[in-house]
């Protein structure tokens, strides 16, 4: 356990020297499952800290209690709660709340996507030459082709400008609201991406698999776009986009 002088939160390890869990994880948790469980007992949830309440239910909530942990535990106003719902097997709402920035996203399926209850829009630019990226890094370093390093330095290379922000969630509904016109991962947990991934498709944007196939939480890569620049960040990615010096 240790204490970080600027939060009054204890944080601990989880599997990774850098993974960490706070008090205030738990106590958020605790909070919204205990709402869920009184409002909606018989529905499942899978929720990052307690893992899953099975139920035989068609509806399945997908917590995670505070993403951006890391940042949260060192003051940095990025981070969020972060509840998909699933109705047999199809995300079919979303919220991300950001207290520090005072912004909740909310995506209901085929009802659009909201920053504050104001409807919003992926971006609409044209070219990846010009476009603003985000991506996130795994907490352990992932030795495979095309693996996170490797994309990374690709899109630097041609000075592409790619931001790490630490919360997959928020990354998502950045996309969603055009500040970035594409986000891609190379290892996230359903609870990373769940509630957002709707919000960016209501958006208007496109979400895929790193082969650019139909998108799930429950497998590891991810890319997000406008979808106009969908084709090529996928491009790039993979590999067959050429690297310039
Ligand atoms: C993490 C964040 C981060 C992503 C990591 C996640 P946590 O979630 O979403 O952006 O790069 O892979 O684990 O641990 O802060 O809930
Ligand atoms: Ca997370
Ligand atoms: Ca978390």
């Amino acid at each position: 356990m240790q204490r970080f002088m600027n939060t009054d939160y204890t944080t601990c390890n989880k599997e990774g020297i850098n993974n960490l869990v706070t008090e205030a994880d738990h106590a958020s948790e605790k909070a919204i499952m205990d709402l869920i469980k009184k409002s909606f007992p018989g529905h499942y949830i899978l929720s990052e800290e307690s893992g899953e309440i099975v139920q035989d239910s068609t509806y399945k909530w997908i917590i995670d209690p505070i993403d951006g942990t890391i940042n949260f535990s060192r003051g940095i106003p990025i981070c969020c709660v972060s509840i998909g719902i699933e109705q047999e097997g199809k995300m079919i709402m979303g919220a991300v709340y950001n207290p520090f920035m005072n912004e909740i996203y909310f995506a209901e399926r085929g009802q659009g996507a909201t920053l504050n209850e104001r409807s919003i829009c992926v971006s609409k630019k044209q070219k990846i030459e010009t476009a603003c990226l985000v991506t996130g890094f795994p907490y352990t370093y992932l030795d495979m082709p095309n693996g996170p390093l490797q994309v990374f330095e690709r899109f630097i290379r041609k000075g592409i400008p790619v931001r790490r922000l630490g919360s997959a969630a928020i990354d998502l509904c950045w996309v969603a609201c055009g500040r970035f016109d594409g986000f891609y991962e190379h290892k996230l947990q359903a609870w990373d991406s769940a509630a957002g991934f709707i919000i960016v498709e209501e958006a208007g944007g496109k979400v895929t698999d790193l082969k650019g196939d139909v998108y799930c939480p429950y497998q590891p890569g991810i890319i997000a776009s406008n979808g106009i620049l969908h084709e090529e960040l996928l491009m790039h990615i993979s590999g067959k986009v050429a690297t310039e010096i």
